[in-house]
């Protein structure tokens, strides 16, 4: 695991105690937001970490991003749980869409798609089969898009 892996793991830990705190002490709808969005940098940047490591071929490195990634997306519930999305926001930037909390089922399943996704790819990584491996990394990407599509808002 690279120092800077290494770092944001432990930033997402961190994060995720900062999660149940918010949702425990206090409604602070900017403090969530800004949580939830740290996380999904967090994502993001796994996937990316993720994408190079599957094109060079180094499954050790992906076996271990794809745990750390296994890991942050099974907070990625709690971090939305105060109610915060682009209705309430008054004027805090956010692409949560009030969708997320119409249908939270829905949501959460998403998020559990995302993780069990992470976990079969650390899987694959594991067993060394390279094409198998880029599969599992194509099934993940999906799984980011099928919670974008319908609960964040769309930018561009
Ligand atoms: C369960 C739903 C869900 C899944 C799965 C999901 N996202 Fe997100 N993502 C969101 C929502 C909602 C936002 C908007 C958050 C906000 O701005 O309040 C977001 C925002 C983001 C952002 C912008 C963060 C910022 O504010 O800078 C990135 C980057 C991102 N997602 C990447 C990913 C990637 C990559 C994946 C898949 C590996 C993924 N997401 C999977 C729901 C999801």
């Amino acid at each position: 695991m690279s120092v800077m892996m290494r770092a944001l793991l432990v930033a997402g830990i961190s994060l995720s105690g900062a999660g149940i705190a918010t949702a425990v002490y206090a409604n602070d709808i900017r403090d969530s937001i800004e949580d939830r969005q740290s996380l999904m940098k967090l994502v993001g940047a796994h996937n990316r970490g993720l994408k190079a490591a599957v094109d060079e071929g180094n499954a050790e490195r992906v076996q271990s991003l794809a745990g750390e990634l296994q890991g942050v997306a099974a907070m990625v519930p709690e971090m939305f749980e105060p109610e915060a999305h682009t209705d309430n926001a008054d004027g805090i930037k956010t692409g949560s869409l009030p969708a997320i909390y119409d249908r939270w089922d829905e949501f959460v399943q998403l998020a559990k798609n995302l993780e069990d996704a992470a976990g079969a790819l650390s899987d694959t990584a594991a067993s060394g089969d390279a094409a198998a491996m880029t599969d599992a990394f194509q099934e993940l990407g999906k799984t980011c898009g099928a919670c974008h599509s319908q609960f964040r808002l769309r930018t561009s």
